[in-house]
């Protein structure tokens, strides 16, 4: 009986960490190279062709529910650029943090701006999903993966449950149900139709929705 709860554990976490694989939303057109988790969490990225240098990429983000999804654009939570985001209703609040320290992770300043590609951002009978194009979000500080990387590690965090202020990007959440890192194969996330994708990205008219 241990045994065989052991080795059922063992297959879970196995399920748990799947590898990153190249996915089309079916409402974007968008090709991300695209990490599934087994809660229904998933992230993925879009980079151009040629990637050096540049500090732009194209994201997709959302889970299950109507809980938190979070990704470590480092890899690891702490000091790190994170992007923090969950559904409220039919649209998506989403903010950038950092911390130094375990626990609910400050709003995040800096130059680095997320904007909405609407067809790719649609909450749906079970999943929420976000599209963004993450402008100046590649950064030569060591607080997120580098433009020339072409197999960083990526954090992944979420919680089920959502934040109790959840109209406020700025709001608070508690600690995730689940997290790791997982390796990007980045040259999978490359694409000469970026720019085209890119042109699809539009500020939102509720502006409030989405912080920093
Ligand atoms: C109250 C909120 C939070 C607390 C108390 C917290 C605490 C922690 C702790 C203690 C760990 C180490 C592994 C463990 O013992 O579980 C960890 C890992 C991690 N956290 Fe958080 N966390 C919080 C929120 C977040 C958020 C919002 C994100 C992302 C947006 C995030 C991303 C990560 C990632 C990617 C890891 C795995 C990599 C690593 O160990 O650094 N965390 N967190
Ligand atoms: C998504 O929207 C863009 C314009 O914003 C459009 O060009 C593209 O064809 C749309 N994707 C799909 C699959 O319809
Ligand atoms: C990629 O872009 C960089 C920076 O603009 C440039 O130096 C390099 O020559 C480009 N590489 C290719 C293969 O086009
Ligand atoms: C809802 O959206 C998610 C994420 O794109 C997708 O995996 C799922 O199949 C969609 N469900 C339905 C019923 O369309």
């Amino acid at each position: 009986m241990k045994i065989s709860t052991l080795f059922l554990g063992g297959l879970a976490s196995l399920a748990a960490a799947q590898t990153p694989a190249p996915y089309t939303d079916a409402k974007s057109g968008i090709t991300f190279n695209y990490f599934a988790h087994s809660s229904g969490y998933f992230f993925g990225i879009a980079l151009p062709e040629n990637s050096t240098g540049s500090t732009d990429f194209i994201a997709t983000l959302g889970g299950k529910g109507t809980g938190w999804s979070g990704v470590s654009l480092g890899g690891v939570m702490l000091n790190k650029l994170l992007i923090l985001s969950w559904p409220n209703g039919q649209s998506i609040v989403s903010s950038f943090r950092k911390t130094a320290n375990y626990g609910s992770p400050a709003v995040a300043t800096g130059t680095f701006t997320q904007t909405p590609i609407a067809n790719g951002t649609y909450v749906n009978g079970t999943h929420w999903t976000y599209t963004f194009l993450c402008s100046k979000c590649i950064l030569s500080d060591k607080t997120t993966f580098a433009s020339t990387e072409t197999a960083p590690s990526l954090g992944y965090a979420l919680n089920a449950a959502a934040p109790a202020q959840k109209t406020t990007p700025s709001a608070s959440v508690t600690k995730h149900t689940a997290q790791g890192q997982v390796v990007f194969d980045l040259t999978k996330a490359k694409s000469k139709d970026f720019d085209t994708w890119k042109s699809w990205a539009v500020p939102p008219k509720v502006a409030r929705d989405f912080e920093g």
